[in-house]
């Protein structure tokens, strides 16, 4: 089985030394930079918009992992492509037309990601599993960093591994929210490729080894 990937969450970096917080996860074993942009409708906060995205960039020296929490994304698909965003991830739940919104994604040269919230079922995507890249399971209420993990989410990749394998699939299960050296081998085990962490990585004392030691827990 190949490596997982773990995508540290800009969202709890240190803002007032962001550049810092990028070279950080330059350095270290991490594989993506995980970027999650929130509009305050589809859900009740907001993180950082478009300058902010543009200085990640500039800094980041690995894939850029945007994780849209917005409603319409069509609206920004060719913005995130000229930011320079590797993966544009969008909710199931904010795609009234969610096969055109892949196909669009994936015009302007990015990895389509669908993201569902806790509680939609991993049945829906039945129909365009095929067609996409990462398949992004929230494991928390998207919308904060910091919360816990939700259970049932286990049982919830099991179903979406056997749906990727069914299927002939070759997406990856993505997993963000409440992530810790305590649940990654048990969310790998249960399928999951890559492994969304904020607080758990950049709230401790020394985030490189946080990241080291996540990337260790899940593969061990
Ligand atoms: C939550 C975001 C997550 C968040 C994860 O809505 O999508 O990416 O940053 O934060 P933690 O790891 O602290 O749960
Ligand atoms: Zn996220």
């Amino acid at each position: 089985m190949s490596e997982t990937k773990i995508a540290p969450s800009l969202l709890a970096a240190d803002f007032g030394n962001l550049q810092r917080d990028i070279e950080l996860v330059n350095k270290s074993e991490a594989d993506w930079h995980h970027i999650d942009i929130m509009d305050g409708l589809f859900v009740p906060n907001i993180s950082y918009g478009m300058p902010v995205v543009k200085t990640i960039a500039q800094y980041a020296t690995k894939p850029l992992d945007v994780h849209l929490m917005i409603v319409d994304p069509d609206r920004y698909i060719k913005t995130f492509a000229e930011l320079g965003a590797t993966n544009l991830t969008v909710h199931y739940e904010a795609c009234t037309h969610l096969h055109r919104t892949i196909q669009a994604i994936k015009a302007e040269g990015m990895k389509a990601g669908v993201a569902l919230n806790p509680h939609t079922n991993i049945l829906l995507l039945e129909d365009v599993i095929k067609d996409i890249d990462v398949v992004l399971v929230m494991s928390v209420n998207p919308g904060f960093g910091g919360q816990s993990f939700i259970e049932n989410t286990y049982e919830k990749v099991r179903a979406l591994r056997e749906l990727i394998t069914n299927k002939k699939s070759k997406a990856l299960i993505e997993i963000d929210g409440g992530v810790t050296s305590k649940n990654a081998k048990n969310l790998v085990k249960a399928g999951a490729d890559v492994l969304v962490a904020g607080s758990f990585v950049f709230k401790s004392d020394d985030p490189t080894a946080t990241i080291k030691e996540l990337k260790e827990s899940a593969d061990q």
